[in-house]
């Protein structure tokens, strides 16, 4: 048990606490961002003449050592430390002595892991975005490929009105979008450096906040040092997007899987994405997107867990605060994972174009447009509506499509219709007709799918 905070114990810790009350096994994951911010923080300490440059140095070159060692594996970390910060700072005063008992000057572990936690976000808020974007040009380039690829949309899981795949797709563009915009603005939000907060009342040496912020990349310092220790929002914001991601891919998930069901057949599963059977051997399952839709429940529970944890605490910093590290980790890696396989599987799928095509010609998706057809021609769209109702009804008892039924037929139900009504519901002429932004007509669409690249090329991520 190594602890930086022996001084007024006399006793050692009963070692059922001390492991309870560690956190090494899991904030060893941002050792980077503890030693980058411990290295702002004696840079700035340096330039207020608090440390001297020689110190600085010193352990800087220290940090340095450490950084490199554990990366290449030399330094492995234990957890005879009780946590990251600790493990740093023993480390350094193992190297370089005396100088590395300075490196906490004007510092706590609250605003120290505050500061980790907030860099260890900032990087992975970059991460997802990276992959939100590879998924939104993946969706775009089957837009792009698909403009005329007619498929039923759907209400009720029942077949509603035709629409092309491009349309279907561009669906999933907007949401994911969204997503990547909100990521942008958790990033923006949160990009205040809590550094020199103190434990929660800042400090007495006259540090220079702006500083610190700046070499590391903040916007500026937190402006509150109680609120900076203790605020956790900007996770409950990234869980919360993260768990918006999920329900985008698990309901594109679910879509996947009844696509790809025997009875739908719309899609073929690569079979670097699908997995088979023990026993059966005919079957190719969609495993990827079962657990993508699976994975879902890990991410909604990790934001139900902060938001639970933070309800009752008080200001300014108390140990249930530790407890939103290992379930955001776990969030942020799968909706990495997820993103990452969801895209490679999208990427690599086939569309069966004849089927969905096939599928949107049945099921009357084009009932509206006959409707349409009489409003045309002067009848009032509820009349034209019962017309068509009966129509419908007519073809389910002869087992035929709207298609297919003979103009005599037609006549009979309503003498408003001619020859080219076989033209106005085409699946053609009913996608065409679409054409106001948002819709399914291609020239829509393409609209849509250019200014989906314009916007794809503008992103720096
Ligand atoms: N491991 C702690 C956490 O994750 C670090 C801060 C410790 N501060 C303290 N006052 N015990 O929150």
């Amino acid at each position: 048990m190594a602890q930086l905070w022996g001084g007024r114990f006399t006793k050692e810790t009963d070692q059922l606490v001390y492991n309870f009350n560690a956190s090494i096994g899991f904030d060893q994951k941002f050792y980077e961002q503890d030693i980058k911010g411990s290295t702002a923080h004696v840079k700035m300490l340096a330039k207020q003449g608090i440390l001297t440059v020689a110190e600085r140095d010193e352990i800087i070159g220290g940090l340095e050592g450490i950084l490199k060692d554990v990366k290449e594996g030399r330094l492995p970390v234990t957890s005879e430390y009780e946590d990251i910060h600790s493990f740093v700072e023993a480390n350094l005063i193992d190297r370089i002595g005396d100088a590395g008992k300075k490196l906490h000057t004007g510092r706590s572990r609250n605003d120290q892991v505050a500061l980790d936690m907030k860099l260890y976000v900032r990087d992975e808020i970059c991460e997802l975005k990276a992959l939100v974007v590879k998924m939104l040009a993946t969706l775009n380039q089957i837009m792009s490929e698909n403009l005329e690829t007619y498929m039923p949309g759907f209400t009720h899981l029942q077949k509603a009105q035709p629409i092309t795949l491009a349309h279907h797709m561009g669906a999933y563009f907007e949401m994911f979008r969204r997503d990547y915009e909100r990521l942008c603005d958790i990033y923006k939000r949160m990009n205040y450096c809590p550094l020199g907060s103190g434990a929660l009342a800042g400090t007495t040496y006259p540090l220079d906040r702006d500083y610190t912020a700046q070499l590391l990349g903040f916007a500026g310092p937190t402006r509150n040092s109680m609120d900076s220790v203790s605020d956790r929002d900007y996770v409950i914001e990234l869980l919360s997007a993260l768990s918006t991601v999920m329900m985008h891919l698990s309901r594109f998930s679910e879509e996947i899987i009844i696509w790809n069901s025997n009875e739908y057949g719309f899609v073929e599963i690569d079979d670097a994405y699908s997995t088979g059977s023990s026993i059966m051997p005919q079957k190719k399952n969609p495993d990827i997107a079962e657990l993508v839709r699976g994975k879902t429940g890990r991410v909604y529970a990790a934001l139900t867990s902060i938001l639970t944890t933070m309800k009752g605490i008080p200001l300014a910093y108390n140990k249930d605060m530790q407890e939103d590290k290992e379930l955001t980790f776990d969030a942020i890696d799968t909706a990495k994972g997820c993103l990452a396989l969801f895209e490679g599987m999208l990427a690599t799928m086939e569309f069966k174009k004849d089927v969905m095509e096939k599928s949107a010609q049945k099921g009357f998706t084009n009932a509206t447009d006959a409707a349409d057809y009489l409003v045309g021609r002067g009848v009032p769209f509820r009349d034209a509506h019962g017309i068509v109702g009966q129509l419908v009804l007519f073809c389910i008892e002869h087992r035929i499509s709207l298609d297919e039924m003979k103009l005599a037929d037609y006549k009979k139900i309503s003498p408003v219709f001619e020859e080219d009504i076989y033209d106005a519901i085409s699946l053609k002429t009913c996608v065409e007709k679409r054409m106001t932004l948002g819709a399914p007509g291609p020239d829509a669409m393409e609209q849509v799918v250019e200014a989906n690249r314009a916007f794809l090329d503008d992103i720096s991520c």
